[in-house]
């Protein structure tokens, strides 16, 4: 059921927009952080047919609507209705968070610092440290800015489609240089090449989504034997939560440490909270807790 700001005249309303979304945890985990902070505002959902996208979100604002979670397919569209944009949407061509200010729509995305900070809880920091990320797609391009802004020592970009990944190398190349991280593009079938182990692998291709892996066994075996070579344990992340997809479970056959990415959810949505609220800071949010609650 669709919220309706009206119905709420008392308090500030938020909404998640998707198609689908009933399924959502954003209501639950904005109305822990609102717990957590002693705010007063109510967050739901809206749904939205794909071709009433942007008239959705219109009259959700100029019903009183304070802010929107924008999930899939309408990433993309509402990039493309904002006034205003911030340094991560740009880079990320996609727009996860919506808010009205002085009657301009600014968007910003959050999903490439969600995906860091939950990375960032199994250590402290990750200066230094080797990513080696499989996907070239939309989801990917939102998260090479935050990895080369927690100064990585090198991202190595693999895809299916070669060009894809080159094209992230080469809109990246100048920030990526700046702090000396090194960024690599990658054709996926070079995986069984590859010689220098990594800390960190990702999986942010849409194969999360189905029964498939991006890597063929061979290449899982060859992943392994090239990252057992380490002596700090290498982390497998997959940005789809929920479940333990075919990546996932290679991984893990092989004795890596895998982590789905629920964290990242809770993570970004931290980061909504703090820009729609405006937080100084976002240690008032406990996101640790709120994601024990949600497993
Ligand atoms: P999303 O927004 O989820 O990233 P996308 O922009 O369509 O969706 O990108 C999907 C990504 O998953 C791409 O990197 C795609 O590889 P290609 O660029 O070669 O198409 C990757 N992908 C999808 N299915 C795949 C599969 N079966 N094996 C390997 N990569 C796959």
């Amino acid at each position: 059921m669709n919220i309706q700001p009206s119905d709420y005249p008392h308090q500030d309303v938020y909404a998640v927009i998707g198609n689908p979304i009933a399924h959502s945890k954003s209501p639950q985990i904005h109305h822990l952080f609102a717990q957590q902070t002693g705010q007063n505002m109510k967050y739901g959902l809206l749904f939205s047919e794909v071709e009433e996208f942007e008239k959705t979100v219109q009259e959700f604002f100029a019903a009183g609507g304070k802010g929107l979670n924008v999930t899939v397919p309408f990433k993309n569209k509402a990039f493309a209705m904002c006034d205003e944009l911030t340094s991560y949407a740009k880079a990320a061509g996609v727009v996860n968070i919506l808010w009205m200010e002085n009657g301009k729509l600014f968007g910003d995305n959050s999903d490439g610092l969600g995906l860091v900070r939950d990375l960032m809880d199994e250590s402290d920091s990750l200066k230094g440290r080797s990513v080696l990320i499989l996907g070239a797609g939309g989801a990917v391009q939102g998260v090479i800015l935050p990895f080369i802004k927690a100064e990585v020592a090198s991202i190595v970009i693999v895809n299916r489609t070669f060009e894809k990944a080159l094209e992230l190398v080469n809109r990246f190349e100048q920030e990526a240089a700046a702090l000396g991280v090194h960024l690599g593009a990658l054709e996926s079938h070079w995986i069984e090449n590859l010689d220098e182990p990594f800390d960190i692998v990702i999986n942010g291709t849409s194969t999360g989504l189905t029964s498939n892996s991006p890597l063929t066994n061979i290449q899982a075996n060859h992943l392994a034997m090239i990252c057992e070579t380490k002596d700090k344990s290498v982390l497998s992340y997959d940005m789809v939560y929920g479940k333990t997809t075919v990546f996932m479970q290679q991984m893990q056959d092989h004795g890596f440490v895998v982590k789905d990415g629920l964290g990242m959810l809770v993570e970004q949505a931290a980061v909504a909270f703090q820009v729609w609220r405006k937080l100084p800071d976002l240690a008032k949010l406990d996101t640790k807790i709120v994601l024990k609650t949600l497993r």
